[in-house]
């Protein structure tokens, strides 16, 4: 009985360990993403580029992301809260590469791949117009 016991302590602080460790990998943000960093934006930075992004945003993200991208569109898959895209703050990564990579791959259950629904030049498009709604450099 003693033995099963501290079997079962031994279990926990495994468990503990696991989770801690987890969670410190969870808060080391933003997490870089050197890869995407590279990706150059071939999309020009015109009007007719933003509001091509911008028709895409409508109708693909506002519904989470809100109307003006404040992040208050209300719907969330999986609970989470979708990311004010008109702050300066990145969890992703805050070059045009990284928001891509973030587009086209997914962060989390929430925030979804996007690259069978979006060829990459709507995803460059999407760029374009989160920066255009985003914070002057
Ligand atoms: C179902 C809700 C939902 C939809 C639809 C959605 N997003 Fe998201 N998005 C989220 C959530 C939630 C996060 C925060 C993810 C996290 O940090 O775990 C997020 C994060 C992001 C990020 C990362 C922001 C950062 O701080 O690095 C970008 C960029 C983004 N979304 C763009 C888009 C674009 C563009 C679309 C439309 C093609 C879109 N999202 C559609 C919920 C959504």
């Amino acid at each position: 009985m003693y033995l099963r016991n501290n079997r079962y302590v031994a279990l926990i602080v495994c468990i503990f360990l696991v989770s801690a460790g987890w969670l410190a990998i969870q808060a080391q943000e933003p997490r870089r993403n050197p890869e995407a960093q590279k990706l150059k934006n071939p999309e020009a930075t015109n009007g007719e580029s933003i509001e091509a992004g911008k028709k895409l945003y409508q109708r693909y993200c506002a519904s989470c992301h809100g109307p003006t991208g404040k992040g208050d569109g209300g719907m969330a898959l999986a609970g989470g809260t979708p990311a004010d895209l008109t702050d300066d703050t990145w969890d992703y990564g805050s070059t045009d590469g990284e928001i891509f990579v973030a587009i086209r791959d997914g962060v989390s259950s929430d925030m979804l791949a996007y690259k069978d629904k979006l060829n990459e030049k709507q995803i460059w498009q999407l760029v374009n117009f989160i920066r255009s709604i985003g914070p002057k450099k």
